[in-house]
């Protein structure tokens, strides 16, 4: 059960395959002995939720007192074996740094029902874990090429969920995005906290962010490659670069920017400005002119006054992101801006973000219509919900990360690439009908 960003998403799959590979099965949760939970713990309410989950969980162990519950991911770093006392059940707790010892552990706890574990070190290199070499792979996948962040921006408990950075091995970045590809992925997301200061650590290599991504994008075979996330204050020149001369690196970036206001951007302890950003935003579009830009946004930073928050909408305006993710400031123990005055209260929080998001989706809507009349390049990632009569739908991402579905008959696409003509825009997907052959 995978809560969180990406690199959550990419430690359960990883698990799920060391799990599945020692001969254990993912089965329906009326079927399961062992719960394993991925956490996050980036705001309030994601963290709540893991409480709730753990509550419903309850039931499965009053009726089978051999069910157990592992959590691992940001909430099991910062709570740790407090655990223990709100929750018997739970068994195993670990972090990022644990997962690679999770496998094993797991096994030790499902033949002593008497033991509890915690895997809460930080450890001072990259983990690597077993690689799974034998299982099947998707289409598309994330591979891993750091841990942690440095970065103690003031509202983010990031920092002390996931450790110091710690960049990974380039040739383990390699090895393992060259045994994807050869087993069929064709897409490849590269995943850190902050991927463009890579090998800028004690335990990088050497190799930088850009030459990693020059190195991944010659691998024969890979169609498609991206990475996320990437914190402005680092993006080199040969990235920005990358995008015009890359042929099969996506023009997509995720640029978080938070804030449009130097004030709440130096408060923020984000160490750039309203204008820095702007410059890279321009490089980036005279590297690769259709590049889609996408971001996070922060409302409501304690301090943050109306003026600061007009000034976010008005560099959303100026910039025109194909979408972003906005959230409301929400207090994380520890951090420094849980200590700050001037809080701002929860009724305005709402109404900035009400504001902040229908501006976006009204930009997002006239963003998704130019494309109409144009042809897109769709990797297919399965069904769509949208069903035609008597042929099937289906759902892909063009290169910039768009959401297009359209009917096509015959044989499973999924994994499949298509030629697709832009008929309609939706509120925040297109509607397409497909052009020649699929590959
Ligand atoms: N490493 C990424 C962000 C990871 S957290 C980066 O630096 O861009 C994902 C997003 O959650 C952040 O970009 C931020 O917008 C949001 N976020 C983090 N902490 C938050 C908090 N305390 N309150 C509200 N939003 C928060
Ligand atoms: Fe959090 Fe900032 Fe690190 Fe991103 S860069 S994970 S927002 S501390
Ligand atoms: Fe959440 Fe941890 Fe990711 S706090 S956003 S799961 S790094």
């Amino acid at each position: 059960m995978t809560f969180g960003c990406q690199m959550n998403v990419a430690d359960a799959d990883w698990l799920t395959q060391a799990l599945v590979s020692r001969g254990w099965a993912a089965v329906s949760e009326g079927e399961a002995q062992v719960f394993v939970v991925t956490t996050c713990s980036v705001r309030e309410k994601p963290e709540q939720k893991v409480y709730s989950l753990l509550g419903r969980l309850k039931s499965h162990v009053d009726r089978n007192p051999d069910v157990f519950v592992a959590v691992g991911g940001c909430v099991a770093q910062q709570v740790g074996e407090g655990f223990w006392e709100r929750f018997p059940f739970v068994r195993l707790v670990f972090g990022t740094d644990g997962m690679a010892m999770v496998p094993q552990t797991l096994e030790r706890l499902a033949i002593h029902p008497d033991q509890r574990i915690s895997l809460l070190d930080f450890l001072d290199h990259y983990p690597e874990r077993e690689l799974t070499q034998d299982g099947a792979v998707g289409a598309q996948a994330f591979v891993n090429i750091m841990q942690g962040c440095d970065n103690f921006c003031a509202y983010c408990i990031v920092p002390y969920t996931r450790g110091r950075q710690k960049s990974r091995a380039s040739d383990a970045v390699l090895t393992e995005c060259g045994s994807l590809v050869r087993r069929g992925t064709r897409e490849l997301t590269l995943l850190g906290q902050n991927v463009n200061s890579y090998g800028q650590d004690r335990h990088g290599d050497g190799t930088s962010f850009a030459a990693l991504l020059q190195r991944v994008a010659s691998i024969p075979g890979l169609l498609r490659l991206k990475f996320t996330t990437s914190h402005p204050k680092d993006i080199a020149p040969e990235v920005v670069e990358a995008f015009g001369q890359v042929p099969n690196l996506c023009p997509q970036l995720h640029l978080p920017v938070q804030a449009g206001s130097d004030a709440v951007l130096k408060a923020m302890g984000r160490k750039y400005t309203r204008a820095h950003y702007l410059d890279i935003v321009r490089s980036l579009r005279a590297a690769c002119p259709h590049i889609a830009l996408t971001t996070d946004i922060i409302v409501g930073f304690p301090g943050e006054t109306a003026q600061d928050f007009e000034e976010t909408l008005s560099l959303v305006k100026q910039v025109r992101f194909l979408s972003s993710f906005s959230f409301k400031y929400s207090d994380r123990p520890g951090v420094r801006a849980e200590k700050m005055g001037l809080k701002v209260p929860e009724e305005e929080k709402s109404r900035r973000l009400a504001i902040l998001q229908d501006l976006q989706n009204c930009i997002t809507a006239e963003e998704l219509a130019r494309t109409v009349g144009t042809e897109a390049e769709v990797l297919v990632e399965g069904r769509s919900k949208m069903q035609d009569s008597d042929v099937h739908c289906w759902k892909g991402r063009d290169e910039a990360g768009r959401i297009v579905n359209f009917p096509a008959q015959g044989d499973d696409l999924t994994g499949k690439m298509a030629r697709v003509r832009i008929l309609a825009a939706k509120k925040h997907s297109l509607l397409g009908e497909i052009r020649g052959d699929v590959w």
